[in-house]
């Protein structure tokens, strides 16, 4: 009304999620900061992005030989992607009860660690083609049908929600979700995606694990007398910003045994515990130096709100799952280790020693 959008110069606008709260209103939101701004000129801030871990998943996919020809349905088993938290929802309640864990953390943070998880190389390294890539990852997902819901997902509400203040004393607001999505393209059909986020758990821990297929033959035991591990790479994000790669190496000794061994990069060993920048630094600075590379473009926040959508939609459904529940401080309900059990798999935990 001022004229602020118009005039000489350039001008930014950084939009903050939520961007709406399901597709329809994320694209009428689209419509409405079109009709003022050119797409170039708007900044969807997801946090995430500005995470250096985040950024270190395309370095380390495309600045390495080693990694791209076994990142694939050859190679890789599945593809966990976790983000815990200990935080319960506390003094933001009534957003969240409005919310729940698919639109606060899954729209979003985790679309992202999936999208870059599984896109192609982009052709340049710039905004456009890389936020191309990133959206071809999302058509692909193989939606959740309102007949899957039940197979495919797990909901559940840590003990003590329903008594926080601000909560509907009978609300159907999940703040834990584990979700199986699986990627309809040749680089990975077959490959399961197990995505899962909560409040309340026992660790703030978010990580990628991405579990390798087992050797064709096996000639070894470990010491224990179980087949060695297969290979695995953990993505650590946060709190332990690096990677861990698990190998199986020979137990010292008489005979083959073998042991997991993991091969590791600490950010704080290489750079120093204060060499991380907050997130929304990083992202502020390319805003204003104009560079949206780790912003989420139109499309892709649409693309994103129409997966989450069509789970919300099953759960309201006939083949909805239950609200399981989950004990404050726990790794979550024991339905989310059931989504995986029963094709013979578990929560990996890459970054960590699980306690
Ligand atoms: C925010 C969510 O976007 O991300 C919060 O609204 C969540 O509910 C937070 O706690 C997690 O961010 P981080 O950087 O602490 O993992």
């Amino acid at each position: 009304e001022v004229g602020l959008a118009r005039g000489a110069g350039w001008r930014r606008i950084i939009v903050e999620k939520p961007f709406g709260t399901d597709l329809e209103s994320a694209h009428k939101l689209n419509d409405q900061l079109h009709s003022i701004f050119d797409e170039d000129e708007i900044y969807r801030i997801d946090h995430f992005l500005g995470k250096e871990t985040v950024q270190n998943l395309m370095v380390f996919r495309f600045a390495n030989t080693l990694f791209e020809p076994i990142w694939n349905r050859h190679f890789i088993d599945h593809v966990q992607i976790s983000a815990l938290e200990t935080v319960d929802v506390g003094s933001r309640a009534g957003y969240y009860d409005e919310s729940g864990i698919l639109r606060d953390m899954f729209q979003n943070h985790i679309m992202q660690l999936l999208t870059l998880t599984a896109m192609e190389a982009p052709v340049a390294f710039e905004a456009g083609p890389l936020r191309d890539e990133k959206v071809k990852v999302l058509r692909a997902l193989d939606m959740v049908k309102p007949e899957e819901v039940g197979d495919r997902t797990v909901r559940a509400q840590y003990q003590g929600y329903l008594d926080a203040e601000g909560v509907a004393e009978d609300s159907k607001t999940p703040t834990f979700a584990a979700i199986q999505l699986g990627i309809r393209n040749w680089r990975w059909h077959g490959v399961p995606f197990y995505l899962r986020s909560g409040k309340a758990l026992h660790k703030k821990l978010t990580e990628i694990v991405v579990q390798f297929k087992e050797t064709p033959l096996q000639y070894f035991q470990q010491n224990s007398g179980l087949m060695p591990t297969p290979n695995r790479l953990g993505i650590c994000i946060q709190p332990d910003e690096g990677f861990h790669l698990r190998i199986s190496s020979k137990q010292p000794g008489a005979g083959f045994k073998t042991v997991p061994t993991d091969l590791t990069f600490h950010f704080d060993d290489k750079f120093g515990k204060s060499a991380l920048p907050e997130a929304y630094e990083r992202l502020l600075l390319d805003a204003m130096q104009g560079d949206p590379s780790l912003f989420a473009r139109s499309d892709e926040i649409e693309w994103s709100w129409r997966v989450v959508d069509k789970i919300i939609e099953g759960w309201s459904g006939d083949a909805a799952p239950g609200m399981a529940t989950y004990e404050k401080g726990s790794w979550g309900p024991a339905e989310a280790n059931e989504l995986l059990n029963k094709t013979g798999r578990n929560w990996q935990y890459g970054c960590i020693h699980e306690d």
